[in-house]
Order: structure tokens, then sequence, then C-alpha cells
């Protein structure tokens, strides 16, 4: 296996990992920055045909399943589909990557959503081949909506424990989290990746188990005005729109077809 599929084998695993699984099972609240936009798109939703990628446990299906006229999730980790499929019996849910979405037509939705940065779990070239499947399955006129974590944040690299030290229980139990997962950070420390455009690095999500993209806002927008999207608009974890922000952990993305 050469290096950049090892990366993308790796992420693949902790998802399909089992206290993963149950983290994202027990999500059920929407974040403040989707609370709004979702609001703020409340036409482009209502009535409209949907498709989430990335549906893990199903946390945006119990807000979009029912304004939608067709609602599909996906997920290429089995088990989620399993799960949600049991959860929320009127949408249809498929397992699928999202770097191949061929068995849906050209223009098949209104909206496409990939939620919670789960497109920063795969490579540069797959991250580009997803936005142009993301916008080939868009009607015209239509949106997608992803968010990504942020190159320019101001703890970029930082552990979470570091970034606003307080000296309390939580901060012990973080630090011996930290240095009992640190021979783990520091084998995959080895898989990082940084050039101008993006970096992919160990945070420590699941326990520093994933390999995880950060750009920042301008670079994101060319990508994506790269594949044809126009009329582009980043927002902040509050919900304010930005155009650059170093206090945001991950940017929300809305972009046009
Ligand atoms: C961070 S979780 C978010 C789950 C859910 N959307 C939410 O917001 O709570 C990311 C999800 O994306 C899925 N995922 C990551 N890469 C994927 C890909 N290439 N194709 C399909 N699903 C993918 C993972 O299995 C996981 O369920």
């Amino acid at each position: 296996m050469n290096e950049q599929s090892e990366i993308v084998s790796i992420n693949r695993k902790t998802y399909a990992n089992a206290k993963v699984l149950d983290y994202y099972d027990g999500l059920t609240e929407l974040f403040p920055a989707e609370k709004g936009l979702f609001e703020h798109l409340s036409s482009k939703i209502e009535k409209a045909r949907i498709l989430d990628i990335g549906v893990g446990g199903g946390r945006t299906t119990q807000y979009l399943l029912p304004r939608a006229s067709a609602y599909t999730g996906i997920d290429y980790v089995p088990e989620f589909i399993v799960r949600v499929k049991k959860k929320y019996p009127t949408g249809t849910f498929i397992v699928g990557d999202a770097r191949d979405l061929g068995e849906f037509n050209d223009e098949a939705f209104d909206f496409v959503l990939f939620s919670y940065n789960g497109i920063d779990v795969v490579l540069h070239e797959d991250r580009i081949r997803i936005l142009n499947e993301m916008n080939r399955v868009l009607k015209k006129g239509g949106m997608i909506m992803f968010s990504s974590h942020n190159r320019d944040y101001r703890h970029f690299r930082k552990p979470y424990w570091l970034t606003e030290p307080k000296f309390n229980l939580s901060f012990v139990k973080n630090l011996l989290s930290y240095v009992f997962f640190l021979p783990r950070h520091l084998r995959m420390r080895k898989h990082e990746v940084f050039n101008d455009e993006y970096g992919i690095v160990n945070d420590q999500d699941h326990r520093f188990s994933l390999l995880v993209y950060y750009i920042n806002v301008s670079r994101q927008i060319k990508q994506l005005e790269d594949t044809g999207m126009s009329d582009v608009k980043a927002y902040n974890m509050k919900g304010d729109q930005v155009i650059a922000d170093k206090d945001s952990f991950w940017i929300y993305y809305l972009a046009t077809k």
C-alpha cells in the first residue's frame, strides 16, 4: 500500500470503529452555524431533493428528512447505513463513497450536503473529485454545503487541551490522555502532508486516529470556483460570514451551481 492510500484506509478504519460509530450515532443536535444556515436556506431545502453525504448517525437527517421531497443519505461505512435505516425508515440510505457518485444521474439533487468536516478525511485528489461529483449531481441553481477544517485557525496543530488551558480536572484528564496516545500520534505524524494549498494533519480527533485536511478560506473558495461553482460564501462556527478567520476551528461553505 502506498503512503497516500494508507491515509485513506486509516481514516476509513477509524470511522468503522465501534466507539466512533456510537459517538456519531449518539449526536442529536445541529451546530449553531448549521441552524442559522439551514434557516437561511429554508426556501432551497423545503421540498428539495436532498443528498446527505457521509450521513453517519443521521444527525442532520432529523432536520432535513421532514422538509425534503426526497432525501438520500450515503456513507461508506455500512454499519452507519444499517443504523440510520432503522432510525429513519422513510429516508433512502445507501452504502456509497463520495468519490464516485456514479449511481446518481447528473442534476439529480437540489441540495447536496457533506456535514461535520467529513470531506476532510480523503486525499487532495479525492477531495477535488468529490467537489466535482457534488457539482455534477446538483441541478443548475442548486446549492452545496459542507464544512472543512481551517488552516488559519490560531490553534492549528495544537492539542485541544492546550488551546484554552485551565488547570482543572478536565485539563489533567486531557494531558494524561495525550501522554497515553503520544506513541500513536508520533506514528501518525509520519503521514502528514504540508504544501501551500493545504495540510493533512494528525489532530486530536478520535484519539489521534485520523489524518485530517486543513485549508484556509481563500484556497477553499478557489477550489470551489475551479469546479465551476459560483457565489461561494464562507461562515465561521458562529454562523458569521467571513473572508478569513483565525478563531474558527472549522469553516462552513455554501456554493451555487
Ligand atoms: C465526521 S462524520 C459526520 C457524520 C454526520 N454527517 C454528522 O454530521 O454527524 C463524517 C462521516 O463521513 C463519512 N465519510 C467520510 N468519507 C466518506 C466518503 N468518501 N464517502 C462516504 N462517506 C464518507 C464517515 O463514514 C462519517 O460517517
